[in-house]
């Protein structure tokens, strides 16, 4: 039997050269900027010029107090949790489902994360979490998936109702938001990455938002020193004293980085309106596909659509197995579609499983193995991820990809045995 699936010979849907998808969409005017930065001056010792430009910024768009800009995303972690003073002998609920920088900082403070299980978008699932707390519990982190995000209001009430701080990494959902509400101003800080692809990219960077004196004073200290600091912590704060050399640790974001998210920032809104109206393309072209479930859509709710993550069900495809039908997909030349690797359950990572090699002095109790979380672990082994293109120019690459993916489908049975 002959197959039309490129996989077996056939030709490709996709013929166009790759990449496919690029981001941050680089424009003169972010070259502009880049170039009166290295005008400007290179290096940022207090917060002036585009540093404090671009928190301002921040403080404005997400309508917080303050936001202090960091060198990565895991830089704006670690900073938050020391702020909150987390440390040895606390507990703190994570996601099982999340990218490992979400957790790792609380190894470095001594502090030992407890995985709860996922909803069905992939975030913390709200009803996972009460067996989870124990009399050490001191806060959870909640990540908002691929930009889609959690249940926020029930999260909120679980921890009012046990006394706990929410925290979130908000790294995958610039510019989300629930009823209204920007995801990153839930807890009592966030943190975000700004690294390449992220919805608001500095290339690399991140930055943390709290509404919160002693959070903001703590984070100052964690990563920055004298004269940020000296200018930042009140005269009168019992903080104040540490300014010089605050915590000894450095996480500043470089300013040409700076000057890129600056520029990103003022188009971020339109940039997430391009990409909802892209989302609901394929949603309504793909939603009638068997076996292939769309990203679940609430009302009220806003994504930044970082990712478009279907769910693939190998029972509706007599039981071809998603790797290949993956490989079946790339094959027609979907190059951009991706099953993710690295982010996937915690519990399936040597660190988390046996972390005492790298962490000879951690105390606590960290011994996750496969099997321990079984939604995360289906819902990261039937993922295929798009990322989600923003302009109207942009559809007849889409539309081939929606062409790629029915053909596949409807040829599933070529791909058995
Ligand atoms: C959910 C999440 N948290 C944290 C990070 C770490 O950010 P960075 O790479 O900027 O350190 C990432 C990076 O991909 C991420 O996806």
């Amino acid at each position: 039997m002959t197959s039309s699936l490129a996989l077996f010979g056939g030709t490709p849907v996709i013929s166009e050269a790759d990449p496919h998808f690029s981001w941050p969409p680089l424009t003169d005017a972010t070259a502009g900027a880049v170039l009166d930065q290295l005008r400007d001056g290179i290096s940022i010792y207090n917060r002036s010029g585009v540093i404090a430009e671009l928190e301002d910024a921040l403080q404005r768009y997400f309508g917080v107090q303050y936001a202090v800009l960091t060198s990565s995303g895991t830089a704006a972690l670690y900073s938050m949790y020391a702020a909150c003073g987390i440390g040895p002998g606390d507990e703190v609920i994570v996601p099982a489902y999340t990218f490992f920088a979400t957790v790792t900082p609380l190894l470095h403070l001594g502090a030992t994360p407890v995985l709860a299980d996922c909803d069905a978008n992939g975030n913390l699932d709200p009803h996972d979490l009460p067996r989870r707390i124990t009399d050490r519990t001191k806060a959870i982190v909640v990540t908002h998936m691929w930009g889609m995000p959690a249940q926020i209001q029930s999260l909120k009430q679980l921890v009012d109702t046990y006394g706990l701080r929410l925290l979130e990494d908000a790294s995958h959902a610039h510019g989300a938001s629930v009823a209204g509400k920007k995801v990153g101003t839930f807890g009592r800080a966030a943190a975000f990455s700004m690294n390449g692809p992220k919805p608001l990219s500095a290339g690399e960077g991140g930055f943390v938002l709290t509404d919160d004196d002693e959070v903001y004073h703590r984070v100052l200290l964690h990563g920055q020193y004298n004269k940020r600091c000296r200018s930042g912590i009140p005269a009168d704060s019992a903080l104040h004293r540490y300014a010089v050399t605050g915590m000894g640790l450095k996480h500043r974001i470089h300013p040409l980085a700076a000057a890129i998210a600056l520029e990103q920032l003022s188009r971020l809104d339109d940039y997430l309106d391009g990409r909802q109206r892209i989302a609901e393309h394929i949603a309504e072209e793909l939603g009638e596909l068997p076996g292939v479930t769309m990203p679940g859509h609430e009302q009220g709710v806003r994504s930044s659509w970082y990712g478009f993550t279907m769910q693939y069900d190998g029972d509706s495809f007599d039981d071809v197995p998603v790797e290949r039908f993956h490989a079946a997909l790339l094959a027609e030349g979907c190059v951009e579609l991706d099953r993710p690797g690295s982010t996937c359950p915690l519990n399936l990572l040597p660190l988390f499983q046996e972390p005492g090699p790298l962490f000879p002095a951690f105390t606590g109790k960290l011994a996750y193995g496969p099997g321990d979380y079984p939604r995360a672990e289906q819902i990261h082994h039937a993922t295929l991820k798009l990322p989600v293109w923003h302009q109207e120019q942009d559809l007849p690459i889409v539309d081939r990809y929606i062409e790629a993916i029915r053909k596949v489908t409807e040829h599933h049975t070529e791909l058995k045995g």
